[in-house]
């Protein structure tokens, strides 16, 4: 009898997007005049930069003939896009990062989900909530929990991210041996200045313990004093791994390409003590599971780097930008207390109620979909995410509607 992974049945019903997804088109369905504008999941509405369109287009073309066309690619991702990352998100910014360290993937959400098979099964896991429910889902899957119960899963060190700490936990006072952080962090929008996450990278360094960094939102980051990387902080290539994304800050959600970063020094040990470098082991985990982003989207992904791409991406940002500030001026305007929103796309909004009575509000009343809080876990509860990734036009409208709902 074919038996299934029971680490499985502990996971909550559904994955919370897929789940929102569901009670929208209930919603639909029973209000077909209504235009339901989606503030809820992070994906972006305008059209990729131009520069990136033009390499995309060249590229597919080559594909064409016989003598320019690519088959499988190099398992880290081409050279060319590697080396355009390595210049351009790191060594510009201080940090010493090379082309070889940076594997190219399909999305950050697979990465920051696959890579915990890197790790043994009983290690101790700290996670911060509210978060990402990736992190979390992951580790459920491969066991490292326990049950689900008054709103957390067993075995799981949490990091609670509150008004009070201005959703940036300090390290715990336990020993762990896996950290997850996400700055600009989703959903709070909360960011972490280098003096923050060098208290992390020490922490780490003390416990042999390594940072899992998520910074798909950096692109974001309005302040020039914080930090885009966690390789800008010191001591950071012994412990730290780094997902980054050209989802939100090039428009690539629907494209795909996304890469991480390991550092060649960061390691982790066997039971008898003898120490592992972590870039051999996901290079062999990618080299078995995963065959490389296509030819046309990692030229795609290298044109952002040019001084058009680049620009183009600023303004996209910018735009996004825009629409981030209408909505913290209306919910403020309000009487909410709101965070996020400057150095983050996402707004989080102390909604003073239980956050899924808020979304069905906003949804029923505004036609306007929101993410509840407490879908990112227990710290969430009594919060909405705001997200800015729509037209000019739709969050006006969306804000017009709130008001009229709330005001
Ligand atoms: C979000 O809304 O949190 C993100 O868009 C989800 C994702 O990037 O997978």
């Amino acid at each position: 009898m074919i038996t299934i992974n029971e680490n499985y049945l502990k996971l909550q019903a559904s994955y919370l997007f897929s789940d929102i997804a569901r009670r929208v088109e209930r919603f639909q369905q029973k209000n077909p005049e209504i235009n339901v504008i989606k503030l809820g999941i992070g994906d972006v509405t305008k059209g990729l930069p131009p520069a990136a369109i033009r390499a995309f287009h060249k590229a597919v073309d080559e594909m064409a003939a016989d003598e320019t066309f690519h088959g499988y690619g190099p398992e880290q991702g081409y050279q060319f896009l590697r080396e355009a990352i390595a210049q351009n998100d790191f060594q510009k910014r201080g940090a010493n990062i090379t082309a070889d360290e940076i594997f190219i993937s399909d999305g950050a959400k697979c990465d920051s989900g696959n890579i915990q098979e890197l790790f043994a099964r009983d290690i101790i896991v700290a996670i911060p909530d509210p978060v990402y429910p990736v992190y979390l889902d992951t580790n459920v899957m491969a066991g490292r929990t326990g049950i689900f119960e008054d709103g957390r899963y067993g075995k799981i060190v949490y990091l609670d991210s509150t008004k009070e700490n201005n959703f940036v936990p300090s390290p715990p006072k336990e020993a762990v041996d896996l950290i997850y952080l996400c700055f600009p962090n989703n959903p709070t929008g909360s960011t972490i200045t280098s003096k923050g996450l060098q208290q992390w990278v020490n922490f780490a360094k003390e416990n042999k313990a390594v940072i899992l960094f998520d910074a798909a939102y950096e692109g974001f980051i309005n302040d020039s004093t914080l930090p885009h990387s966690i390789f800008e902080i010191e001591g950071a290539r012994e412990v730290a791994i780094e997902f980054r994304s050209f989802s939100k800050t090039a428009g690539f959600t629907g494209t795909r390409c996304a890469f991480t970063v390991v550092p060649k020094e960061c390691m982790a040990w066997d039971r008898t003590g003898n120490s592992h470098f972590l870039h051999s082991l996901w290079n062999r985990r990618q080299g078995t599971k995963f065959n490389g982003v296509s030819y046309p989207v990692q030229r795609a992904a290298e044109a952002i780097y040019s001084e058009e791409g680049q620009a183009q991406c600023r303004e996209l940002v910018a735009f996004y930008r825009k629409n981030a500030k209408a909505i913290l001026a209306v919910m403020q305007e309000l009487g909410f207390s709101c965070f996020g929103g400057i150095n983050a796309p996402y707004i989080w909004i102390d909604g003073k109620m239980d956050s899924w009575d808020f979304f069905d509000l906003l949804l029923n009343k505004a036609g306007v979909v929101c993410t509840p809080g407490a879908g990112f876990g227990r710290c969430g509860k009594g919060y909405i995410r705001i997200s800015s990734f729509n037209s000019h036009e739709n969050i006006e409208e969306a804000m017009q509607r709130i008001k009229k709902a709330l005001g």
